[in-house]
């Protein structure tokens, strides 16, 4: 199969015959479309999502006995064309997200370029989900409870079957550096372990190694203390196994927090399989009752949550002082 490099200018057309299935592929290249000023597609972050707008032309002509599928006006680019495309992209979105910087393993360092700011197709978190992930708040610009992020993203791991590239030390120090040279001083940093590139199939035995990924986000949002609103979920909740890692499949939980915004709340709260209340999408909950006790759902079937634990030993502090009368974790209806 030709590269693309070995394409000519100003127009190429190349046939590649697959002669297992008989089928010719042509592609054409309309160079036109790549000059500057030229209209650009857009492109999505970490590889996962590509979105196009009107300004690009797909045809795809596909007959049904297929001998001959024609591609036509999707541009072919070159890497460093594609990287270009990606940058300008980026420059559209800077005002919303602030993307500090990235380490990825696969290219063992950190980048403060957003358009590098990519993960390979063929990661196995990518196509299949397979990864865990944690977060970490970046306050004053010390990390808030690396330690206890650490112990769960390290045992979600381990649920999930990933043996992470390094030991913990090195990952600790790695995003610790990888937040030191985004210089941010408040926002926070989010990481993963993946089962690293491979060949798009189910099994991760073709996966060459497994990956660590972490991104610093640069949060300039006031904090609201004023309360939200929140319904129930009716979409049903992951099963304990997988609701008390951290992993990547986050769909139940984006399905959730859209219930909940279309009927005018925040959060959209689950209730397990017993009807005692579990979680939100991506938060834990609690209670403070009229009698000034607190009351936490059990962490066994809902991911146990570094805030919740926070929270319940700093209203120790309350409970001394007379504004509470008690900490619970029980099991709650509603
Ligand atoms: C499903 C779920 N529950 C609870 C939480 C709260 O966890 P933490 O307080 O550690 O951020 C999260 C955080 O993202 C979550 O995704």
């Amino acid at each position: 199969m030709a590269s693309l490099s070995s394409l000519a200018n100003p127009i190429s057309k190349i046939s590649h015959s697959s002669p297992k299935f008989g089928v010719q592929i042509t592609i054409s290249r309309n160079v036109s479309s790549l000059g500057h000023g030229s209209p650009y597609d857009q492109l999505a972050v970490f590889g996962s999502t590509v979105t196009r707008s009107n300004s690009v032309r797909y045809s795809f002509r596909v007959q049904a006995s297929v001998e001959l599928t024609q591609i036509s006006d999707v541009p072919l680019l070159s890497c460093s064309e594609a990287i270009e495309r990606l940058r300008k992209t980026r420059e559209c979105y800077k005002s919303k997200q602030k993307y500090l910087a990235m380490y990825s393993s696969v290219f063992g360092g950190v980048t403060t370029d957003p358009a590098a700011m990519a993960i390979p197709m063929d990661d196995h978190m990518v196509h299949r989900g397979h990864g865990v992930f944690d977060t970490a708040a970046i306050m004053d610009g010390y990390l808030y409870e690396l330690e206890q992020h650490l112990d769960r993203f390290l045992q979600s791991a381990h649920m999930a079957r990933i043996t992470p590239p390094f030991d913990r030390e090195s990952i600790r120090r790695i995003l610790i550096q990888t937040v030191s040279a985004s210089k941010c001083r408040k926002g926070s940093l989010r990481y993963w372990l993946s089962a690293g590139p491979g060949d798009f199939q189910l099994s991760p035995s073709g996966c060459h190694q497994s990956a660590l990924y972490a991104i610093v986000i640069y949060d300039q949002s006031p904090s609201d203390y004023k309360g939200v609103k929140v319904v129930t979920s009716s979409i049903p909740m992951k099963p304990p196994q997988f609701a008390i890692m951290k992993n990547v499949n986050y769909l139940p939980n984006v399905l959730s927090k859209m219930e909940a915004e279309e009927n005018g709340g925040y959060a959209a709260i689950w209730l397990d399989s017993d009807g005692f209340i579990a979680e939100g999408p991506n938060m834990n909950v609690a209670f403070v009752t009229k009698g000034k006790e607190l009351l936490m759902p059990h962490f066994d079937k809902i991911l146990s949550g570094c805030t919740a634990k926070r929270v319940m030993v700093l209203a120790e502090d309350l409970v001394r002082d007379g504004k509470l009368t008690s900490i619970t974790s029980s099991f709650l209806g509603l």
